[in-house]
């Protein structure tokens, strides 16, 4: 376990209480509403997965599939349900809200699992690769570095067993992170790595023990979201962005001033991650050159190269996503500014609030009766006698809603 008392310092004094979770500070601002959330998410997972499979074992009772079709869906459907009973055990502390709660944000359980098997499985010729980039900008002087968004921790864990500073790793994703806790205390985390289209039949589902790493007395782990980062403000010598900045909702000249407030003054950040960001808003899509200029803007002097990367090469895959990534160094931060997010006071006046309104309506009660493994006429026939649909239009209705709900899940 990490020692938390090596990091208290750092923590303003609303954070300096908090409650832990398997001795990782939980440091939320409304730490029991966040576990709540989390706790549904968790239940959701398992929720969800348990009719996938219940639905596939009945197919399998029925004689739908033959000869190896058969015998990769009957071990897939072992290794699953064995990948579930193990991650039961390690997200056990959020296994006690099954009530329905709005989440603030869209990550959910497995959101990245990927990255776990990319980290510490696959060779890590990734990470490595991005510490190349980080360590020459290094002074090896630096007391404390945060990582934001670190996942599974591989990149922060390599920085700090480089390194005499504390490394902070935050990241708000409690099936990322405990994975990551066990492998760094030096405990063997065994799971099952699932790949669709593999190279192999072997490959589709399969067993893996990915060995403990030595403990470092200097890596930490914090769960807090990057909104309301839990730490004084000016406490960090670096703070490292890989694969984060892009992924996130605010604007990227406000996610760096932001992360500016926690700098000293002649700190920095060192970036990493995708050449150019592909958001839904367009003024979020940002060309290579608009986030050199974003950190231009915020720093007194910034470099910036670009480099070819495998990106989350998966060893079971016979294809590989070469990714052309942008590294940057800014130091001496010029401008700061906290995120503050502004709670919305009224409804907007929007004309399609009330066609919004019934469709979501129809909607429910359309969900209300599709239950995983039934079959299309089923559903249609259920259509029929609720909304008084004709036989062809409870089937129209049937297809384009189950295209829709499918294109969403
Ligand atoms: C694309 S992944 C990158 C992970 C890691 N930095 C890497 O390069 O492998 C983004 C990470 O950010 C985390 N994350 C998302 N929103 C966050 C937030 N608001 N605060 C902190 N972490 C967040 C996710 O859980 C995930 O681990």
């Amino acid at each position: 376990m990490q020692d938390n008392s090596l990091i208290s310092h750092l923590f303003t004094e609303e954070y300096k209480e908090v409650k832990s979770i398997n001795g990782i500070p939980w440091a939320y601002k409304n730490p029991e509403e966040k576990l709540i959330e989390w706790s549904y998410k968790t239940f959701s997972f398992f929720e969800h997965n348990s009719s996938i499979l219940k639905s596939l074992q009945g197919k399998l009772n029925n004689n739908e599939f033959k000869g190896l079709t058969k015998q990769r869906i009957q071990k897939y459907l072992d290794d699953k349900n064995s990948y579930l009973k193990k991650s039961r055990k390690l997200l056990k502390d959020f296994l006690n809200n099954e009530q329905e709660v709005s989440s603030t944000s869209s990550q959910n359980i497995l959101s990245y699992e990927d990255l776990i098997f990319r980290d510490w499985l696959w060779g890590k010729s990734e990470v490595e690769q991005y510490y190349e980039k980080i360590q020459n900008d290094l002074t090896g002087r630096e007391k404390n570095i945060l990582v934001l968004g670190a996942g599974a921790c591989g990149l922060s864990y390599t920085i700090a067993k480089n390194t005499t500073a504390n490394v902070i790793a935050c990241d708000i994703n409690p099936h990322l992170f405990l994975a990551a806790q066990k492998i760094t205390n030096n405990k063997s985390f065994d799971s099952f790595e699932f790949t669709e289209s593999p190279k192999e039949l072997s490959l589709y589902s399969k067993k893996v023990s990915i060995d403990g790493q030595e403990k470092l007395n200097n890596h930490f782990q914090v769960f807090c979201d990057f909104n309301q980062i839990p730490f004084k403000l000016g406490s960090f010598d670096t703070v490292v962005s890989c694969w984060f900045y892009d992924i996130i909702p605010s604007s990227l000249e406000e996610s760096i001033l932001h992360t500016n407030s926690y700098l000293n003054d002649e700190g920095k950040i060192l970036f990493l991650g995708p050449s150019n960001f592909n958001k839904n808003q367009i003024s979020k899509q940002l060309t290579k050159e608009e986030i050199v200029e974003a950190f231009d803007l915020c720093f007194k002097s910034i470099k910036s190269d670009t480099f070819e990367s495998d990106y989350l090469a998966d060893t079971s895959k016979s294809q590989k996503r070469i990714e052309t990534l942008l590294y940057i160094c800014a130091s001496l931060p010029k401008n700061r500014k906290l995120l503050i997010y502004k709670e919305e006071t009224h409804i907007p006046l929007n004309p399609q609030l009330d066609s919004y309104k019934q469709k979501i309506t129809i909607f429910e009660k359309i969900l209300k009766h599709v239950t995983a493994g039934m079959s299309y006429e089923e559903l249609s026939k259920k259509l029929e006698v609720e909304f008084g649909f004709s036989k062809e239009e409870a089937k129209y209705y049937t297809k384009n809603f189950m295209n829709k709900i499918l294109s969403e899940l």
